[in-house]
């Protein structure tokens, strides 16, 4: 059953303010620092426009483009390429919020779980990881201890994947999810089935639908399954007690136009409840085995988070890798007791230009606990770091952004917050991003000065947490090509490649 909240996911980071050269009003920090330009007027008009397109939309979406009935080639090595097109979620569906910063307020809650919910699947994978695993060993839904795995938990579900499944192939709106593994979709008959915008999947309705037995591979690589009647199925918990249970399947799975996969592994729920609401399931990118990108073999993936209120759509590329000479690029780290994750070589932070003093130990994975550690994560908005970290970073920012008018107090996760609602453009410090292996990245304003309502009130859009492992969240990966290169172990960060 769907409640109002559940629309809300589709809230989303605002953001489009556009970058401008034009310095109409604009004031002028009297410093020789490295500034870079943010477009008020912009950022606030599509604070309007976000909550326009949200009452302008129907309730469920009810033109999808099919595929046509040309062939679609088989893939069949990991050098071809498939790409999806990828949508934020404010495209798809409504939002009941009535002003800006109700929206962002509330997104801001359920990133906060979310990030709950990533520290506690660390905690899930570095306890499993002190089992001997024999081969037997397995958790089984009897003795299930709900392991929390990130997942779609609320906030996550922010950007949309539109793939087929089955033959002939249904088309359905997934969640991409780069910190999980198993893919799900939810299957007739349903004993539970939460609302979603495409029909159910029916998998008698599929010539190529192939329930696993329980001997099979994949079913030994699930976290947590169970055998009934020789059927392999499969539990995916959510740390809000949301969660998809279900047959464990192969079925043959559609790239748009560009490709299809025959027998990808992927869940079949039955008993689905959540806040998943508008997708038919979800689409599984993280580094573990039975994700999207490891069981097609792909050598890379890579997706663009389209400002989110943009209406705009951008792809989800497989085997294709983008990254430009002059590109950005991070070091993949492995953690080898969390393998679901993509760790990235950070070696630290500038503001204006500035190295930021921070000592680089703070984001090394510890190998022996498997704690530590910067992740990069689509479903996170606001980037977090260690507090230690984030004051420091705070810290050298709000010493460069000293003329600038104060918001009076905090909001939500934000300590620093700035009235801009005199300006038209303003003139910040610049923040980059500095990995190991030398390259650096400087983000574009509007990826760190967020508005929190329709006034005027923009923050600092990083946060600190508690936990050791910090997050590189989608607010900072904005209109950014991503690429997770996984067969030279890099990450590409690629501005304006949408
Ligand atoms: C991959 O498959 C394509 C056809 O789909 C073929 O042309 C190509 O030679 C194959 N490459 C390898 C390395 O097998
Ligand atoms: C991926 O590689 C495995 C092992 O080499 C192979 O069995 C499987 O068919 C490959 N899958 C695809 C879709 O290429
Ligand atoms: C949306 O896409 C159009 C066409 O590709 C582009 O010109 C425009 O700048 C995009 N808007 C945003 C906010 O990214
Ligand atoms: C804003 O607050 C910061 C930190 O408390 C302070 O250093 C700065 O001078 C204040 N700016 C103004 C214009 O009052």
């Amino acid at each position: 059953m769907a409640s109002p909240r559940f629309f809300s996911l589709l809230s989303i980071v605002t953001i489009s303010l556009l970058l401008t050269t034009t310095h109409t009003s604009s004031r002028s920090l009297q410093t020789p620092h490295k500034t870079t330009v943010l477009n008020v007027v912009s950022s606030l008009q599509q604070t309007q426009h976000i909550l326009s397109l949200h009452s302008s939309l129907p309730t469920t979406t009810t033109t999808r483009p099919e595929f046509e009935s040309k062939s679609i080639p088989l893939f069949l090595n990991s050098s071809s390429p498939l790409s999806l097109q990828l949508h934020s979620r404010d495209t798809l569906l409504p939002s009941n919020h009535k002003d800006y910063k109700t929206l962002v307020l509330s997104r801001l809650a359920r990133d906060s779980s979310r990030v709950a919910a990533i520290a506690a699947r660390v905690r899930f994978s570095v306890d499993r990881s002190d089992f001997k695993p024999d081969g037997e060993t397995r958790y089984n839904a009897e003795d299930l201890t709900s392991p929390v795995v990130s997942g779609a938990s609320q906030g996550s579900g922010e950007y949309f994947s539109r793939i087929g499944v089955g033959t002939p192939a249904k088309e359905m709106y997934m969640v991409l999810d780069t910190g999980s593994d198993v893919n799900w979709i939810q299957c007739k008959p349903c004993s539970d089935c939460y609302e979603q915008s495409d029909p159910v999947f029916d998998p008698a309705a599929s010539s190529t639908y192939k329930p696993l037995t329980c001997a099979a591979p994949q079913c030994a690589l699930l976290e947590v399954s169970t055998c009934r009647s020789s059927k392999c199925l499969y539990q995916v918990s959510y740390g809000d007690g949301s969660f998809t249970v279900g047959e464990y399947a192969t079925d043959t799975v559609t790239f748009g136009d560009s490709g299809k996969v025959n027998d990808v592994a992927l869940g079949c729920g039955h008993d689905n409840e959540g806040l998943f609401v508008g997708a038919a399931g979800l689409l599984g990118l993280g580094g573990g085995a039975l994700s999207m990108p490891n069981q097609i073999n792909a050598t890379s993936f890579s997706y663009c988070l389209v400002d989110r209120d943009s209406g705009n759509s951008s792809s989800l590329d497989f085997n294709s890798v983008r990254i430009g000479d002059g590109d950005a690029t991070a070091p993949i780290v492995r953690n080898s007791k969390v393998k679901t994750f993509y760790y990235l070589g950070l070696s630290g932070f500038s503001v204006g230009g500035e190295k930021v003093s921070i000592p680089s130990s703070v984001f090394e994975v510890n190998d022996a606990t498997g704690e530590g550690g910067v992740i990069m994560d689509c479903g996170t908005a606001v980037t977090r770091l260690q507090t230690e970290a984030y004051n420091s970073l705070r810290d050298a920012f709000v010493r460069l952004a000293a003329d600038f008018k104060n918001a009076t107090s905090s909001i939500s996760l934000f300590d620093t917050c700035y009235d801009f609602s005199d300006m038209s453009s303003v003139k910040v410090p610049t923040v980059a991003f500095h990995f190991t292996g030398g390259k650096s990245i400087d983000l574009p304003a509007k990826n760190y000065l967020i508005p929190i309502d329709d006034a005027g009130t923009f923050c600092f859009a990083f946060a600190p947490t508690s936990s050791s492992l910090s997050i590189i969240g989608n607010v900072q990966q904005q209109s950014t090509r991503i690429t997770y290169d996984l067969a030279n172990k890099l990450v590409g960060l690629s501005p304006n490649q949408c």
